[in-house]
Parts: structure tokens; sequence; C-alpha cells
């Protein structure tokens, strides 16, 4: 166990937190983890939007551009000057390493320059953080299922930065499948958030899409079959003239991917024994995937909690909360922390 460390002059702490991993230049400002003053969030995806995904070329110039002027705006909502910063938290991997390596450098820069700590942070703990942001009681033991666009993770977390990784993706992550079927529907960019509005209105049962499990009881997933299974679908309906009920077919996608992450989730908690599950992740606003999990996991008895829409997506909130919490518990980086784009929880 690392050692605890004690509140400054018994007050509290303030953490500037960085995330850049991706298409979201954010810098956020926590007092003691857990209380958000500021979570300043710059999206790049109109950038992107018109090539119908993230180019890592043009979201490490923009996180360039971006970066400082999202960080005084961070300390301005806040009402914090940057001599009161207690230390600094920064995204390091995984994600894009032209893009981690604009947080990673500034945090640097300003680790050094201020004397102050410096904590390099796995982003797919920062999601998991989410969550004690938004639930201040939430304490381990609970189990976490992870789904964002690249990442779908199973995961038991036995204590601050313990956890056990019950199954994970076998291809596609669960957010990269929803944008796939989106791109393939000729809907915009990024699709899970279009996805989830059109199945709002369509019929989750009319296509019959495979729900893959996987043998052995397996916590693992897998998304790649389901998706070309959609593919396949349009073309052949496009082949016989029929034409499409777009909603129909966003629902009943939705409604597999969603059947089985349930499922499987329901599974860990009861094999682990543990009454509560929390989603992270930008799918975990999904509206179909929040209501199934409640209701399947409110007939066992168990809690479900989910971060609000801004901290399911990349902000630097939950990065701060989960710097904040590495920090006490004695876990800081040095001056050579660098970006790891296929950085493992
Ligand atoms: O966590 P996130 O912002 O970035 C990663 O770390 O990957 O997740 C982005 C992903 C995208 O694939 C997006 O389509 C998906 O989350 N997403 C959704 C919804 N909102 C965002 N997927 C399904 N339903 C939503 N409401
Ligand atoms: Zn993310």
């Amino acid at each position: 166990m690392h050692k605890v460390l004690e509140p400054k002059n018994g007050i509290f702490y303030l953490t500037l937190a960085l995330e850049t991993s991706c298409d979201e230049t954010s810098a956020a400002v926590l007092k003691n983890g857990r209380e958000i003053l500021s979570n300043i969030i710059s999206s790049q995806i109109d950038e992107h939007k018109k090539y119908g995904g993230v180019v890592p070329e043009v979201a490490s110039r923009k996180h360039v551009e971006n970066v400082n002027i999202v960080i005084q705006e961070a300390l301005d909502v806040a009402g914090v000057g940057l001599h009161e910063i207690d230390h600094i938290g920064v995204t390091y991997g995984p994600g894009l390493v032209g893009a981690l390596l604009v947080g990673v450098s500034v945090a640097k820069a300003m680790s050094y320059a201020l004397g102050i700590p410096l904590v390099g942070v796995n982003h797919i703990e920062g999601h998991i953080y989410a969550n004690y942001i938004e639930c201040k009681e939430l304490e381990p033991p609970f189990l976490c299922l992870i789904v964002s666009g690249g990442h779908t993770h199973l995961v038991y977390v036995s204590g601050h930065g313990l956890y056990e990784i019950l199954g994970k993706t076998r291809d596609d992550a669960v957010g990269e499948a929803f944008d796939k079927v989106a791109r393939a529907l000729g809907l915009g960019y990024p699709g899970g958030p279009l996805i989830d509005q059109l199945a709002k209105t369509g019929d989750g049962k009319k296509i019959k899409f495979p729900r893959t499990y996987l043998k052995d009881n397996s916590y693992d997933f897998s998304f790649s079959g389901l998706k070309s299974s959609v593919l396949n679908y349009l073309n052949s309906e496009k082949q016989k003239g029929n034409s499409l009920v777009v909603q129909d077919v966003a629902a009943s996608f939705q409604q597999a991917v969603i059947e089985v992450l349930v499922h499987k989730t329901l599974e860990a908690s009861i094999e682990k024994n543990t009454d509560t599950i929390v989603l992270a992740g930008g799918v975990a606003a999904n509206s179909g995937l929040r209501e199934l999990l409640k209701e399947e996991a409110n007939k066992l008895g168990f809690h479900v909690k989910y971060p609000s829409l801004v901290l399911c997506t990349d902000n630097a909130a939950m990065i701060g909360c989960a710097a904040y919490y590495k920090y006490i518990n004695g876990n800081q980086s040095d001056l050579y922390l660098n970006a790891v784009p296929n950085l493992t929880l």
C-alpha cells in the first residue's frame, strides 16, 4: 500500500487536468478530486466530420492551437490562479500519439515551471473515475462496463487503481461498431448518438441481427460479426430494391449490442458478488443501454450508476479525478513521462 498524503494545511487540493487523447481538447480544475470547478471541452468534431472520422494529423494541430486557450478558460471559470494549483493530471495513453503528446508536453512544461507534481493518467481509468465525480458516495468494490469508441472492457474494481479485467472486445470496440454502422447508413460522425436517437422511433425486434455470446461463458465481446451482418442486410435490401426503414435498422442493431452487454455485465456481477454496477465511456451515454441495464439489474436488486452525458464522453474532469486519487495514494510521474498510444488498463 502507498502512503496516503494529508491535505495541505488541512484545506484542499486543486487539480488541473488535461485531456488530448483523441478529438477533444479539454482542461478542468477540480477541488479535492471529486468537485468540478471547471470542465472546458473544445470539440473538434466539426473538423473531422467531413472525413467521416478522426484524422490524426488534424487532431494534433487543433490541440496545439487550442490547448492554451482551453487551459486559461478552465482557470478563469474556476476562479483559480496558476500559482494555486497543487498538481497536474494528464492523459498519457491510450490514444493518438500526436494528440497525446500535446497534452503530455504542456503538462510537463507546467509541472516544471510551477514546481508542482505531475500525474500521468490512463484514459480508460479516467472514464471509470467519471463515476466518482457523478456519484459522491461511490467507493469500490464495484463492477464497471467501459464502452467507448476505442475500448470495451468489463472490469471488477476492488480498490483505487486495482482492476481485474474480466473481459474485453476481441475485435471492434462498441463505439467503433456504432460509428461504422452509422456510416453505412449514411448518417454523420460520430454515429453513436445518431443511432441512439433513431432507435427511439424504430422497432428493435424487426430485424434479427446476431448476438455474439462466445463460448465457455466468456466475458469477452465480439462485434465485428454483428457489424458485417448489418452491412450484408443493407446490401441485400439494396439489391432487392427494398426501401430501408433506417429507424428499424438502428433499433435492431442497438438492441443486439445492448442485450449482449447487459447479459454479460449481470453475469459478471453475480459471479463477483457485487451489487453495484457502473457504466463508463462514450457509449455509456446510450439511452437504450442505460434503460435495459437498469431494468434488468433492478430485477436482481443491483444498483446501476452512470455519469451525466458530458462526463461519459472525453473530458478532462474525469482525468483530474483519477489523477487526484493516484496522487493522494503516493503515485506521481516524473518529467520522463511520455505518450503511450497502446497503454492498457
Ligand atoms: O469515450 P469517447 O468520447 O471516446 C473514446 O475514448 O473512444 O467515446 C466516443 C464513442 C463514439 O464511438 C461515439 O459514437 C460513442 O462513443 N457514443 C455513443 C453515444 N454517444 C457517444 N454511442 C452510442 N450511443 C450514444 N448515445
Ligand atoms: Zn474516451
